[in-house]
């Protein structure tokens, strides 16, 4: 038949072009990456877009950060880690809002859950890291590597001024009856998630939770590894938990959308359409970005900043660090202007991630081997936030910062580290987290927060 003939050819044509424009680094496809946001392609196109872009990525994953970061300049590195400075004295200006999102705990408002000390607690983790395998990526499940110590998971977060009631799965469901939780950003977002799918779980084996990704478009087009993100409802309480793979936070929009090779205007003032298209449909949304915000990702992915529909020529905000404070900025503006008729919602924005590559960077040696927990002290005594940005976007808006920063900075021990299951030798992923492990608590002070 003369279409299965002209398929036949067309795929053959694609495995060539594939093999040409990929070579080697076709190895490089198992690394964990998320698709890239271009539904308006052919899925012919898609994946051989996705598959050139394999090296390049829009990826989310550990490997792609080591490989597009390869062409960083001295801006991306300098921008992958929040300012962390434990000594700054500037006088806390908490604008905690008074508006609402701590009805429930109103014991708590004004206290700040990032001040206060990691203790040891024998009650966690919240989950083994033997279990979880229907949520839990292996590549973040340091039980299933060949790493030996796990003291990492035994603690938990102690504020020294709020009510943080323990983890209860089954309470926490029933309090999330009929609602949406909702991650929106990069892989430590997923993380975020991951981990969030675990704790609601137990880790235990849940057949009857259900994909729901198609209420929320979260489909995988054809030829593409996996969706851009993954929603599952607990039939129980119809409480449903998603994720949405947005890096940047941007709306992306292709310049030229029957162009495989297309770039891509990433609209600093426009948030992600994910946002604006299913925002009725979330009451917990917590938004992240922060590592892709470099120039070799940005290059790599294609991705032209715009500002007001137009490309960015002012060589001010063209600026990485500028371009990100700007994004962080018209997000939280935006979607301050939305709550008003979203009333039930209840937004954080969470701060960055710390990263911990010592004596060198991801491509240059740089590892994070410490084991002891807490070797560098257990106590957050600042009152500001380590993300200036973050912190400084919501002040004045009804978004919440979920701050965990400087807790996190302390903990270098809970990364992958060496025990990476893809990473080449040598190299250790010092940025994203195993699970069970830091990011469970992310979610403790998230729910404590809600
Ligand atoms: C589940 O919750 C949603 C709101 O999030 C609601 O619209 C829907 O009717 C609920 N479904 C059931 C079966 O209760
Ligand atoms: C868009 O891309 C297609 C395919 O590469 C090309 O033929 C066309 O000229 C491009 N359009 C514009 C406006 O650049
Ligand atoms: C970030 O943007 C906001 C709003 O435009 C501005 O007030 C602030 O000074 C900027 N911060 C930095 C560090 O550029």
């Amino acid at each position: 038949m003369k279409g299965s003939n002209s398929y036949k050819f067309r795929s053959t044509k694609l495995i060539i072009t594939i093999f040409s424009l990929v070579g080697t680094t076709v190895l490089l496809w198992t690394w964990e990456r998320a698709p890239l946001v271009n539904t308006l392609l052919s899925a012919q196109d898609q994946f051989l877009f996705s598959s050139s872009d394999i090296v390049t990525s829009a990826s989310d994953s550990f490997d792609a950060v080591l490989i597009t970061e390869k062409t960083n300049g001295p801006i991306g590195q300098d921008l992958n880690a929040a300012p962390i400075n434990f000594a700054t004295s500037r006088s806390p200006v908490k604008n905690e809002d008074l508006m609402g999102f701590r009805e429930s705990s109103l014991e708590n408002s004004g206290c700040n859950y990032a001040k206060g000390k990691w203790v040891a607690d024998s009650r966690r983790p919240l989950y083994s890291g033997f279990s979880c395998k229907q949520w839990l990526s292996e590549m973040w499940s340091c039980r299933l590597s060949q790493r030996t110590d796990f003291s990492y998971e035994r603690y938990r977060w102690k504020p020294n001024h709020c009510e943080m009631p323990e983890f209860e799965r089954l309470t926490f469901l029933k309090r999330m009856q009929d609602k949406t939780i909702a991650y929106v950003g990069d892989s430590l977002g997923r993380q975020q998630f991951q981990s969030m799918m675990c704790m609601a779980t137990g880790g235990l084996e849940m057949p009857e939770v259900e994909d729901v990704g198609w209420k929320y478009g979260l489909i995988k087009p054809q030829g593409a590894i996996r969706p851009d993100g993954w929603a599952y409802r607990f039939p129980s309480t119809n409480t449903t938990i998603l994720y949405y793979w947005s890096a940047n936070l941007c709306n992306l929009e292709p310049l030229n959308a029957t162009n495989p090779a297309t770039d891509y205007a990433m609209h600093l003032d426009r948030p992600a359409a994910f946002l604006s298209r299913y925002l009725h449909r979330i009451d917990v949304l917590v938004l992240n970005t922060g590592h892709h915000w470099n120039r070799g990702k940005l290059n790599a992915n294609r991705w032209v900043m715009h500002v007001n529909g137009m490309p960015v020529i002012d060589r001010k905000l063209a600026n990485i660090g500028n371009a990100k404070n700007h994004t962080v900025y018209s997000v939280v503006k935006w979607l301050d202007s939305q709550l008003y008729r979203h009333t039930r919602l209840k937004a954080f924005f969470r701060t960055i991630s710390p990263r911990h590559f010592l004596n060198g960077d991801w491509n240059t040696g740089g590892s994070c081997d410490n084991t002891i927990p807490l070797v560098g002290g257990s106590e957050v005594t600042q009152d500001e936030s380590s993300d200036p940005v973050v912190e400084g976007a919501v002040r004045g808006t009804k978004i919440k910062i979920l701050d965990i920063t400087a807790i996190s900075q302390i903990r270098d021990e809970g990364h992958i580290s060496r025990y990476s299951h893809k990473a080449k030798e040598g190299m250790q992923d010092c940025l994203h987290w195993c699970l069970p492990g830091i990011p469970d608590t992310w979610n403790e002070l998230l729910i404590a927060q809600l």
